[in-house]
């Protein structure tokens, strides 16, 4: 029979006592709990909540979307910051503002009395034409990997569980509750595995998302060889999965508690008190192992504070000057100059008289209370929409930049230079969960609009507010300047006028590869890539995962992965490399001077790439293994410092299930982007 406490009683517990080891408390719980409770805590209610369990003072764990700022409701009645997009984060290749980020977004959760922030989502950006792609970080698992475990760290820093979603291979929007990915081991292995792997073991991370589709023909919530045996087993994680919102629909109740998903979400269906039950009754699960779901759920509800005294926790800020300004210079170093002839950037504000500003992504602004997907550019596009106190326009940021000294037309004719704020919104079919993008291309108005305006003035620059790559090749050779300023977030304007000002040098470089047409790129090779023939999807193309295939192919990109310009420019110089043969528990310590050249301040990142030349299997021509971001002033030189060991040269082999190093030379190349390769150097691993 179940016990009735007192308040008082309830306090007494040894799990209240705060001074005592978190297992202590765990096991004490668990050991008060009757199966009936348990069964009760594998579903959630009311879409953000688990249901608590009052006799035992259990209360409601909380969590909240997403990934670009906190949304407790879908209304907007309450304000959050909005960060920029993951994939503008992404391209600041900084993983001191991921957690800086992580952290704000954290405090923010906490101030709401929430526990859990559903995000970082960071599945691998397998095609640009994902409705997902802008809310995903990068086509490069290294790339991914040291964002993710920031981001995580982040988070985790205010005592709230980041939910690192969606595990795995949800790479597309079409089909996505049907279909399966098709993936090799490898693969797997070494692009679509390695960043959740480092969350768990690099960030501790507390909570995983299952996605909605088939891995191999097994849905992701009731996959035991992906949560059971790879997460939990091999991995290490100590922290609860959570179904998406309504994943469970076509599982078991059986596969799933097997597998070891903890929570169904958002409402009991698979995991009811009742089929759970009744399943157990049937002897088609454990008690043992619905102890350890539920075990893993009440250890991240002790990790939150869930039972302690408030004044032992963090504070939460929500909406703060700092949040903001976090948010401004994400954006101002996720921003990515991807043209810039005859440096019409940066525009001098004491030569300018009037600046025409024309495009459809000028002046969008959220309509409150608006159907989600719909009047929104900046914020939105599904379960990442959140409601910011304000919204800084990319008109409203150059008018406050201007104001008193440039007149702001609309009229490209009679301006000294046009500015054409192009690119795609949240709308289903563009950057947005739920579908993926109908087209590759600009909206054909939009293709007409920078024809024309090129026409009327040769000096435009074209800004592009999107999330995932887009064909130019109709109008880029056109206009002398492109900015890429993703959606940005809340100061968007404010980030994107300080870039076109020379404020902001810009230093972003891209995540992702931008091909010159859709059918160059991995994904779109066949039907059976992509979209997928009777609800398979095939990873025909395996490893060459973004420019790891463009390498391959030796396909000229529209932009390459890595590819960012600056308003100065920096050379490379005297690339050292510390040894010439290595073996297997040595450090590698390449170095290399960077010089700016040119006359402003500005920051470079220096990437790092391993090419393996003697390999009995096939590997990339080359792959990011670090990377190094720089602030030099003209004329200033910085030596650089990058260590590889042993695992950086390394690859998943098929037939030894393992990761191995086979003796042989590597080149180690360093370069401005994946395509700009500026020094290189050889190394020898002896075995
Ligand atoms: C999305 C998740 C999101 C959840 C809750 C799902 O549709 O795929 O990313 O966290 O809804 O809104």
């Amino acid at each position: 029979m179940s016990k009735n406490y007192s308040e008082e009683e309830l306090s007494q517990l040894p799990f209240r006592d705060e001074s005592e080891e978190l297992e202590e408390r765990i096991s004490d719980l668990l050991s008060r709990l009757t199966l009936e409770e348990k069964f009760k805590l594998c579903s959630g209610r009311q879409l953000w909540h688990t249901k608590p369990i009052k006799r035992l003072g259990i209360k409601s764990f909380t969590m909240y979307d997403g990934p670009h700022g906190v949304r407790p409701d879908r209304m907007g009645e309450v304000k959050s910051t909005y960060f920029p997009s993951a994939i503008c984060r992404a391209a600041t290749w900084d993983p001191n503002l991921s957690y800086e980020f992580g952290k704000a977004i954290g405090e923010e959760v906490r101030e709401l009395g929430a526990h859990m922030l559903l995000a970082p989502g960071i599945n691998i950006q397998r095609t640009p034409m994902n409705g997902r792609t802008f809310e995903y970080q990068t086509e490069d698992p290294h790339l991914n990997k040291i964002l993710a475990v920031a981001t995580v760290k982040g988070i985790q820093s205010q005592k709230i569980a980041a939910c690192v979603k969606h595990f795995i291979c949800n790479n597309q929007e079409t089909d996505r509750f049907t279909a399966s990915s098709e993936v090799s081991e490898r693969a797997l292995q070494e692009i679509y595995l390695p960043a959740f792997k480092a969350t768990v073991q690099d960030a501790d991370a507390w909570s995983f998302m299952t996605c909605y589709n088939k891995v191999n023909g097994i849905y992701g919530s009731e996959n035991f060889n992906l949560l059971r045996e790879r997460l939990m087993d091999n991995w290490g994680f100590r922290g609860f999965t959570v179904s998406d919102w309504n994943a469970t629909a076509y599982t078991s109740t059986e596969g799933c508690v097997k597998a070891g998903l903890s929570l169904e979400m958002p409402t009991a269906k698979k995991l009811s008190k009742k089929n759970v039950s009744k399943a157990f009754q049937e002897g088609k699960f454990s008690e043992e192992t619905i102890d350890d779901n539920i075990k893993r759920l009440l250890r991240v509800m002790f990790l939150v504070g869930l039972f302690d005294h408030k004044r032992t926790l963090p504070s939460g800020y929500r909406n703060t000057p700092e949040h903001q300004a976090i948010s401004r210079k994400i954006a101002e170093n996720g921003i990515v100059l991807l043209k810039n002839k005859e440096s019409l950037l940066p525009l001098d504000i004491s030569k300018l008289k009037k600046i025409a500003v024309v495009g459809p992504n000028l002046n969008f602004k959220l309509i409150e209370g608006e159907k989600i997907g719909r009047n929104e550019v900046l914020s939105g596009g599904g379960s990442s929409v959140n409601f910011p106190p304000y919204e800084i326009t990319p008109l409203e940021g150059l008018k406050q930049k201007c104001k008193d000294r440039i007149e702001i037309i609309e009229t490209p004719s009679k301006a000294d230079v046009t500015i054409i704020f192009a690119g795609l919104n949240h709308e289903l079919g563009m950057d947005a969960e739920g579908e993926d993008k109908h087209n590759f291309e600009l909206p054909l108005d939009q293709i007409e609009l920078i024809k024309n305006t090129v026409k009327q003035n040769p000096n435009t620059i074209v800004v592009l507010i999107n999330g995932s790559p887009l064909a130019m090749n109709d109008w880029i050779h056109l206009v002398p300047s492109v900015i890429e300023a993703w959606y940005g977030g809340m100061e968007a304007g404010k980030a994107i006028a300080n870039v076109l000002f020379g404020d902001v040098n810009p230093s972003g470089k891209l995540p992702i590869t931008f091909p010159k047409k859709l059918s160059d790129s991995p994904a779109h090779m066949s039907e059976r890539t992509y979209p997928g023939v009777e609800k398979e999807v095939f990873y025909d193309e395996g490893i060459y995962v973004g420019y790891r295939h463009f390498d391959k192919e030796q396909i000229e990109p529209l932009f390459p992965f890595g590819y960012g310009l600056s308003y100065t420019t920096f050379n490379y110089e005297n690339i050292k490399i510390d040894k010439e043969k290595f073996s297997k528990n040595d450090t590698v310590t390449v170095s290399v001077d960077i010089v700016n050249t040119g006359n402003r301040s500005g920051t470079e990142i220096i990437q790092l790439y391993v090419q393996d030349i003697e390999s009995s299997a096939d590997r990339p021509p080359k792959e990011l293994k670090k990377f190094e971001k720089v602030k030099l002033e003209p004329n200033e030189r910085n030596t650089v410092e990058l260590n590889l060991n042993f695992c950086d040269f390394s690859f998943y082999d098929d037939s030894t299930h393992s990761w191995i190093v086979e003796p042989g030379t590597f080149n180690i190349l360093l370069g401005s982007s994946s395509r700009d390769i500026r020094l290189q150097g050889k190394i020898e691993f002896l075995g």
